[in-house]
């Protein structure tokens, strides 16, 4: 389903932040727990190392610091939001959402805040629900990806251990009659959900009794590495045709990170150099919904990300879920 801004009033970022866990995680440090090598675990996805939460510290810890920073990037206090919206598969608590636990951690009770479960692509899923906000009305969104997805893994199981990290990410979204989201395309395919799942839930169940129940995320990893490149290069064409734009008019892209090659893949498809794609995946493995905002706000820091540059962000993920938001920054 294609939303475009057809009005007046676009969805801009003013702000962007983020928050890693202190703890690093190296390819070597895993060698502890499985069979595996800093050579396979690099060639195979470009990982060097990945954050890891501390005991006791949870995603809306993480959360709160990402959002803290967007919020004073924006200029904007808590009390101004009108709607603060989390992209998130590892909430704290099954409820209340991690959304609600930000809001009160930053006093800006009263405002609307829920969580949005679309596992790795939740922010960018967010990011759409947070501009349909803006364009109804709302002052100031808070958006946030954030995840803790290590405390879901099987550290034994070196195929999806090797593969995940945690962090935060997030922005502040607020109105503008120039610029700003000019389009998200948001999709997904739930007959896909066997290729990547955490099967433990609530409804449908913990039954101990099953081969693998406790075990917690599981992959079938070279069938995700082939959907999510022939999806993202169709959700990258769509992208491009709804705007009637040329591949070169982007000026950068903002991948979601899970694996270098797939990302090389997507800037193939945009005939884009790597110095125009943001990478964060060597440094911070993959956190899900988290990564995307991280990266975003990790190239607006360093000054690569400019005002008035053509952003093209996306993501793929658990459901299956992808998307696309192309903005002018
Ligand atoms: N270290 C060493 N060897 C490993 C390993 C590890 N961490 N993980 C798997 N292997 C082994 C396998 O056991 C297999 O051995 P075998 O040939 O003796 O059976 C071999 O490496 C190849 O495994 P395979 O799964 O085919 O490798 P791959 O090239 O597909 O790479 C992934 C595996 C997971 C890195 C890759 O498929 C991938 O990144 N997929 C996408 C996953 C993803 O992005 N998920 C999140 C989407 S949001």
């Amino acid at each position: 389903m294609a939303h475009s801004n057809a009005g007046r009033v676009y969805a801009r970022i003013a702000g962007t932040g983020s928050f890693l866990p202190e703890k690093v995680l190296s390819n070597d440090d895993l060698r502890q727990f499985v069979d595996t090598s800093d050579e396979w675990i690099r060639e195979r996805t470009g990982i060097r190392q990945r954050h890891v939460a501390a005991e006791g510290q949870t995603t809306s810890d993480l959360a709160y610091g990402a959002a803290l920073r967007a919020l004073e990037a924006a200029g904007v206090a808590p009390s101004e939001l009108d709607a603060i919206i989390v992209g998130t598969t590892t909430p704290d608590l099954i409820f209340p959402s991690v959304a609600c636990l930000l809001q009160h951690r930053l006093g800006a009770n009263g405002c609307a805040a829920f969580d949005v479960n679309a596992a790795c692509s939740g922010f960018v899923y967010a990011l759409g629900v947070g501009e349909k906000f803006i364009r109804g009305g709302a002052g100031n969104v808070l958006v946030v990806g954030a995840e803790t997805l290590t405390r879901m893994l099987d550290w034994s199981d070196r195929s999806t251990c090797v593969l995940f990290g945690d962090g935060a990410g997030a922005v502040v979204l607020k109105p503008d009659t120039e610029t700003g989201i000019l389009s998200t395309h948001l999709h997904a395919d739930g007959g896909f959900k066997e290729l990547l799942w955490n099967p433990v839930g609530v409804s449908a169940g913990f039954k101990p009794e099953e081969k693998n129940a406790g075990v917690r995320v599981l992959m079938a990893g070279s069938e995700v590495f082939k959907v999510a490149v022939k999806t993202l290069d169709a959700v990258v064409e769509e992208t491009l045709e709804h705007h009637g734009l040329d591949r070169h008019e982007i000026d950068w892209l903002i991948p979601h990170q899970a694996n270098l090659r797939i990302i090389q893949a997507t800037a193939k498809r945009l005939d884009m150099p790597m110095d125009r794609v943001v990478v964060t995946v060597d440094r911070h493995g993959n956190t899900s919904a988290a990564s995307v905002p991280m990266a975003l706000d990790e190239a607006i820091r360093s000054g690569r990300v400019q005002r008035g540059q053509m952003l093209l962000l996306e993501a793929f993920g658990g459901g299956f879920t992808w998307g696309s938001a192309l903005l002018r920054y």
